[in-house]
Formats: structure tokens, C-alpha cells, sequence
């Protein structure tokens, strides 16, 4: 893939100040990403549902400097509060992405960014929170290009520079599928940008239900940074890159087909395989808990006597997220009520579905 398409040529000086303000919204992978090479680029191609109630909202706005320097001079606020511990991360992603955003040299920038979701909720807000970045930049580039950028384009940059902050934010800009890491039988695929699933799917997964079941909210023990750097060298390796891309290639089928028990098989194996990865590093971690496990029993047993269709899924941490069709909306929150909240912190949850990316506001 060739990433000087994403080299501005043609900009002009022309704007003194502006402001854009985006949500994005976090993902669900439904085969999983784990595992990357340097610049950011996976191991396999993973997909996931976009969701729609847990999202960032974030506004930049843009100062032209005065004096130019060779620095990248921002400010961060989340929640109202200037935020020193997050200014690292950010740093080094704009240091990343100057090659292709260089007019983040010519402005001072304020950013103010706030998650719909409770900060410490165990929830990653680096999907949501970095593809949000990257549409306030899409947007100030769009107004200084000289040509004409069209609505693809923006999208496909805004994820490949999302990704450079955060792979899986890579997922976040589109919905309500999406697929990220190069895939023979996914036309456009790419290592380097997120892509909608290219595919019709069946009706029986529209507006799927994700309930988010927070049973952990502290910091998590081991970063996913660290995690994905665990898998060079990890023992199993080189099966867990295969497993992921085959299992792209049969959920892909499933999705068109509307194969649903098939669907579930899968998303909960690849679940557990994401974890099992985890538990034979070296060093080994752990990042579900004992209610992680208490629910995961909890949901076969319901799914046994009752026929549901509900499933799980778990990212790099203990929540558990239950996905379901809509039709079974009703009776899966009285199942949640009655014998999953309770090993919930606080019996907390949150209720999403899946929704169709980044909206400016
Ligand atoms: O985007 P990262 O580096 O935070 O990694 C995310 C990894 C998982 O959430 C565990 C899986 C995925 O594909 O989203």
C-alpha cells in the first residue's frame, strides 16, 4: 500500500483560526487484533461492530502561530481539566503522523475531549478518543486543501492516521462493520486503514445489541501495549495469526448468511483465544476476573434453557460484552437484571448497539 496518498501536496495558508468538533464512536472486535509489527501494522486482519452510545466527543481548535517553531504545541483537556498524564501519548502519536499532517507545525492547539462512558469504567477509550483526534485534523485539512478531498478519502486517512494513535481506533470511523489488516477475500482490505465490511448482511444483525457488563474498573495490569509486544516470540504465534484470518474468512460467510449459531461459536472462541494468548506469555498475565468467569457460565446456561442467541465477547480486560439481536432485547435485559448484574461493580452495565461511526458536531 502506498501511504504518500496520504502527503498532502497542495495546502494553503489561509486560515488564521478554526474549530471542529467530533464524536466517534469505541468498537467491538469480533475477531480480534493481537499482535502488530512496526509502524502499527497487524499480525491479522481483524473485524468489529462499531458501537454507538460509547463514543468521544472532541473539539480542537486551531490558533495559527505567531512564530513558527518545530514543535507540536497543544494543550489537553479532558472533562473540563487540563490533563498533563495524557499529553505523552498524544505527543507521540502527532510525532507519528507529522509526515502526513504537517500543517500541525503551523498552529496552537486546544484540545478538549470528553468520553460518554465513565472515565475508569475499564472501557478503552483509545479507539474512540483517537479517531476522534484524527477527524478534528481531517476536517482542518480539508478547509486548507487546495484540492478537492473527497468523502472517502477523508475517511480512509482519518483511520490510517487513527490507527497510528491506536490500532483498533483504525475501526472506529466507519460502521457498522469494519475490517482492518489486508484479507484476500476482503476486496480493499488494508494493513494500514480500516475498511466497511464490503459485504450485504443479514437483517439478523441489524442494530445488534452489545450490553457492556463493567465487572472491573480499575487500571488495567497489563497494558495492551505490552500485550501485543508479547506475541513476538509467543509459542503460539504464528496458529494464532492463521486461526484470526480464517476466522474472518468463515465469519464473513456467517454475517452474509445470517448463520447465527455459527456466529456464536465463533465470536466466544475467538474471545477466549484472545485471552488464552494472554495466559501463555511470557510472562503470563491474567485480565479476567472471577465474576468474568461467574458471567461467561451464566450466559451458556441461560443461552441452554432458553434457546437465546446472546453471546459474549471480552477486549483486553475482565468486562464482558453480551451481544444479541434486537429481537431479544427485552428478555436478554431481564436475564442482565435478574443474573448478571450482580457480579457487576456498583451491578453497573451499559446498554449499546452498533452504530455507523464518526458524526461532526
Ligand atoms: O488498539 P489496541 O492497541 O488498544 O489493541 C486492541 C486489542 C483488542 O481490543 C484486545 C482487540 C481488538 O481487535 O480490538
Amino acid at each position: 500500500m502506498d501511504t504518500k496518498q496520504f502527503i498532502p501536496k497542495e495546502l494553503s495558508n489561509s486560515i488564521e483560526k478554526a474549530s471542529f468538533t467530533w464524536q466517534t464512536p469505541s468498537n467491538i472486535a469480533l475477531v480480534k487484533y493481537w499482535g502488530k509489527s512496526d509502524p502499527q501494522i497487524p499480525k491479522n486482519a481483524s473485524i468489529s461492530f462499531t458501537l454507538s452510545n460509547c463514543y468521544t466527543k472532541t473539539s480542537i481548535d486551531f490558533v495559527r502561530k505567531q512564530v513558527s517553531n518545530q514543535a507540536c504545541n497543544f494543550e489537553l483537556y479532558f472533562e473540563g481539566k487540563k490533563k498533563e498524564d495524557f499529553k505523552p501519548k498524544i505527543e507521540k502519536f502527532f510525532e507519528r503522523i507529522l509526515m502526513y499532517c504537517p500543517y500541525l507545525l503551523d498552529y496552537e492547539m486546544e484540545i478538549h475531549s470528553e468520553n460518554s462512558f465513565p472515565h475508569s469504567s475499564g472501557i478503552a477509550s483509545s479507539a474512540s478518543g483517537m479517531s476522534a483526534i484524527a477527524m478534528c485534523l481531517l476536517s482542518l485539512e480539508c478547509a486548507l486543501s487546495k484540492v478537492e478531498m473527497s468523502d472517502a478519502f477523508i475517511k480512509r486517512k482519518a483511520s490510517f492516521l487513527a490507527r497510528l494513535g491506536s490500532g483498533s481506533a483504525s475501526r472506529s470511523i466507519e460502521g457498522p462493520l469494519v475490517v482492518w489488516g489486508a484479507h484476500a477475500e476482503i476486496p480493499e482490505s488494508s494493513d494500514v486503514f480500516g475498511t466497511k465490511f464490503p459485504f450485504q448482511v443479514h437483517s439478523i444483525f441489524e442494530d445488534y445489541q452489545d450490553t457492556i457488563l463493567l465487572v472491573d474498573k480499575g487500571e488495567k495490569q497489563v497494558s495492551s501495549t505490552i500485550g501485543h509486544n508479547l506475541m513476538h516470540n509467543h509459542p503460539f504465534a504464528a496458529q494464532r495469526f492463521t486461526q484470526a484470518n480464517e476466522n474472518l474468512s468463515k465469519i464473513s460467510q456467517y454475517l452474509q448468511k445470517g448463520d447465527i449459531n455459527s456466529f456464536i461459536k465463533l465470536v466466544e472462541s475467538e474471545a477466549l483465544s484472545l485471552h488464552a494468548m494472554m495466559l501463555t506469555s511470557d510472562p503470563y498475565f491474567i485480565l479476567m476476573k472471577p465474576n468474568t468467569l461467574e458471567i461467561i457460565n451464566a450466559i451458556w446456561h441461560y443461552r441452554k434453557v432458553t434457546g437465546s442467541k446472546a453471546c459474549f465477547t471480552l477486549d483486553a480486560g475482565a468486562n464482558v460484552h453480551l451481544l444479541y439481536p434486537l429481537s431479544e432485547k427485552n428478555e436478554v435485559l431481564q436475564f442482565i437484571d435478574n443474573e448478571l448484574s450482580m457480579f457487576c461493580q456498583k451491578n453497573q452495565y451499559i446498554c449499546d448497539h452498533v452504530g455507523l461511526g464518526a458524526v461532526e458536531k
